[in-house]
């Protein structure tokens, strides 16, 4: 099967490492045929810290889910994450200076490079990895969505910018590439979760995506179809795992199990009398402890994570824009108990956000740590198709396409220094 008839989205997480091959059916629904899922051992905190074991992981997670598909994989679009990376929202203002007064798409693409250029002038060692308009101005009007075809004199823009380090950048292409794959695209993590896990409806209304991995949390606020705010944090449900650790004094590994087999975020949801059996260190005997006591480690640290998540949300500008309420993904979130004690501490609506919209091997991917891989694909068939879901434009995501066609030759200038 040639590689443009499906998408793979790889996902190198804290904790593993997830590659999903998705092809188009007949009816144009994104059919999930591969998945290989590998632990991850060479990332810290959402970041590349040993490219040789990066590389291992992506191999095995690749290897399995061509396996799965029956298909052989050249090219990735990846997904990226890491407190490296920084979003901001940048204003552009050009004068409309043709003798017709009407708005092209050359001005759009000159009205969004100028708010490109004006963030990120003295930030060298930083590359732009997604440029998202939101609202345009014609002659101080605001919330247009798309201004091609209109007159004016002024044309202003607001976008959103992302932006990451070059090296932490790099260690993930170079990390690809050793494992003898391409990269078609790097893709913020949040905003591929987003693709899997949101629907068009609660990004028009405003909703606010959370997604809970292993050593980062992504907080994403989206509101009138387009990506206003966007953060990364480097704390995840690895830190839960620690606290049982010490808690139940246990190895790293029977925490992590017992913590998924039996966790809860809300104590009083766990029956008072039910019991657990817990592994010991240095060749105890394993001990049999209320359930309730695993939960009164892990409750008091998710109510921290959503306490910081909710100063986080009050923090931004857009904070009264979310109507449609929270929805939380990514493995962490997949702990029982999660939303509900999510909705007492953020006075919001609070869902799961579970992979949608996609047939094939659902029940492979339906865990919420799947969004981002799931998410990727998603994003890989919009970006094949011309299709751009966070710009507003009707003329066409012109200026993406321009970000990605300099990615792409920064990735290839990568790729032929690696090899020569
Ligand atoms: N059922 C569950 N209950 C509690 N925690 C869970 C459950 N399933 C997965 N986790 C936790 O989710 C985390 C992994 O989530 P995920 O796979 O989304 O992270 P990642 O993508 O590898 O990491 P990151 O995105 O932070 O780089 C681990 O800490 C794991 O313990
Ligand atoms: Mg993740």
């Amino acid at each position: 099967m040639p590689q443009d008839s499906f998408v793979v989205g790889l996902d190198i997480g804290t904790t593993k490492v997830c590659a999903i091959i998705g092809e188009k059916n007949r009816d144009g629904e994104i059919e999930i045929i591969g998945v290989g899922d590998q632990p991850s051992t060479g990332l810290h905190r959402g970041m590349v810290v040993n490219v040789a074991d990066t590389v291992k992981s992506i191999k095995k997670a690749i290897e399995e889910a061509q396996l799965m598909a029956g298909v052989e994989v050249h090219s990735v679009y990846v997904g990226i994450a890491g407190k490296h990376i920084k979003s901001i929202n940048s204003p552009g203002v050009i004068a409309i200076s043709n003798e017709t007064r009407e708005i092209n798409i050359k001005d759009v693409d000159r009205v969004i490079e100028a708010a490109t250029s004006i963030s990120l002038s003295g930030e060298k060692e930083r590359e732009i990895i997604h440029v998202i308009p939101q609202e345009f101005y014609v002659d101080g009007q605001d919330s247009i969505q798309d201004p091609v075809g209109m007159s004016g004199v002024r044309l202003e823009a607001d976008v959103h910018l992302v932006t990451a380090d070059v090296s932490a950048t790099q260690n993930i292409v170079k990390s690809v590439h050793q494992a003898g794959y391409d990269v078609e695209d790097i893709v913020l993590d949040p905003l591929a979760s987003s693709y899997a896990v949101l629907d068009n409806d609660e990004k028009e209304l405003g909703v606010c995506l959370v997604d809970i991995g292993g050593g980062t949390r992504d907080i994403s606020l989206f509101h009138s179809g387009s990506v206003y705010d966007s953060k990364v944090i480097a704390l995840g449900g690895e830190h839960v795992t620690q606290d049982v650790m010490k808690g139940l004094r246990t190895s790293s590994q029977d925490a992590e199990k017992v913590k998924i087999d039996h966790g809860c975020a809300i104590i009083d949801m766990v029956p008072e009398d039910e019991t657990i059996e817990v592994p010991s260190v240095g060749g105890r005997e394993p001990r049999t402890i209320p359930r309730r006591h695993l939960c009164e480690i892990i409750q008091p640290r998710m109510e921290e994570i959503f306490k910081f998540i909710d100063y986080e949300i009050k923090q931004s500008d857009y904070r009264d824009e979310i109507i449609a309420g929270m929805v939380v993904t990514g493995g962490a979130s997949g702990m029982r108990g999660v939303p509900e004690l999510a909705e007492q501490i953020v006075d919001m609506p609070v869902r799961l956000g579970k992979p949608w919209g996609i047939s094939g091997l659902i029940e492979a991917v339906s865990n919420p740590k799947y969004a981002t891989g799931v998410g990727l694909v998603q994003y890989g068939f919009e970006q094949l198709e011309g299709e751009h879901q966070y710009s507003n434009l009707s003329s066409g995501g012109h200026i993406t396409d321009i970000i990605r066609k300099r990615m792409k030759s920064w990735f290839d200038d990568m790729k032929s220094l690696l090899s020569g």
